[in-house]
């Protein structure tokens, strides 16, 4: 996920139990042109692999030139190609989602970049353009044929953003059409869902993004569930904070404190959802610029949440 998932975050994914993590995608020009930023989206912590980075773009020539930037100078384990993202900017530039109207394109760009590289080469897509453009049958075949390794589906539409639900039943077809893994994607939000999306559909995984967002226990009990059919108790408010603070300080560690406290404000947030009485932290969440006041605003409240809890 772009501006969640760096090594910061990655790595606690990791930790919790993500049998792989996917890191946020990079354009393809960034890559070519050097730009500082994206060539930091590159950098892989040896303790996360296995690990896929994702890269987009609309040409064949810059697509391959970064795929194979990728393949020589980073230690990432997968080449993974954007096919999903919704975002007019993106899709403007023939990327992201605009393939899933031309599976002739697919194969060419996909075989392109096998052809180029050593790593496994695998597509991240969503379903169709809109309703009247489904093809996502046609599309992973297309990829299976230019040699992918894997493809994980999204089930939405381009159209849909993120509105709506995900149509699983289209993953299904997808999984039953091709013999390279089928991941899928799109609204799990707890290990029984996950599990049930398994059994009905014969997916090879889930992929779980916003719901691991603040929640990497939501990995952690997803494995466990699956592994032993056992449900792990959801996390205390400190057990949050904690990992929350962990993450703020590896993201400190990979972008220096001032952008880590404006960046951290977003996964607070999240690490803060489900828990009661959050709405004066929250406001106060806002305006913290260092690890410190962070710190002690967080856990402020655990420690009042703790004593009304005793009272209780
Ligand atoms: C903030 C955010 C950033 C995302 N960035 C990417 C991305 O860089 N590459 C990608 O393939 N999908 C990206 N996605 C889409 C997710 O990978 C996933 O397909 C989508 O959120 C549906 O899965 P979920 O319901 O488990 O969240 C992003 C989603 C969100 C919410």
């Amino acid at each position: 996920m772009a501006g969640v998932c760096n090594p910061a975050f990655r790595l606690i994914a990791k930790e919790f139990g993500a049998g792989l993590v996917c890191a946020e995608m990079v354009s393809d020009k960034g890559i070519l042109h050097e730009n500082e930023r994206s060539l930091k989206m590159l950098y892989v912590d040896e303790r996360e692999k296995p690990l896929s980075l994702q890269i987009f773009g609309g040409e064949r020539e810059s697509l391959v030139a970064a795929a194979k930037y990728v393949d020589k100078n980073t230690n990432a384990d997968i080449i993974d190609i954007n096919m999903g993202c919704p975002v007019p900017k993106i899709t403007k530039c023939d990327a992201g989602a605009k393939w899933l109207l031309d599976p002739d394109k697919i194969y060419e760009m996909v075989a392109a970049t096998v052809d180029a590289v050593q790593k496994p080469v695998t597509v991240k897509m969503r379903i169709g353009w809109d309703e009247d453009h489904i093809y996502a049958v046609k599309n992973a075949q297309a990829v299976e044929r230019a040699g992918g390794a894997a493809v994980a589906v999204h089930g939405r539409t381009r159209v849909q953003m993120y509105e709506g639900v995900a149509d699983w039943d289209i993953i299904g077809e997808v999984k039953k059409n091709v013999s390279i893994p089928v991941i899928g994607n799109g609204d799990v939000s707890s290990p029984q869902e996950a599990k049930d999306r398994m059994d009905q559909y014969g997916v090879d995984g889930v992929m779980i993004g916003r719901a691991a967002l603040g929640n990497p226990w939501m990995l952690y009990r997803t494995v466990q569930y699956l592994e032993s059919g056992i449900i792990a108790p959801e996390p205390t408010a400190r057990e949050k904070m904690n990992i929350c603070m962990l993450h703020m300080d590896r993201l400190i560690d990979l972008k220096g404190e001032d952008v880590a406290a404006r960046e951290m404000r977003k996964h607070a947030a999240w690490y803060l959802k489900g828990l009661p009485q959050t709405g004066s932290v929250r406001n106060a969440i806002n305006q913290m610029t260092t690890r410190e006041g962070m710190n002690k605003l967080l856990f402020d409240y655990v420690d009042q949440l703790e004593e009304v809890q005793k009272i209780s």
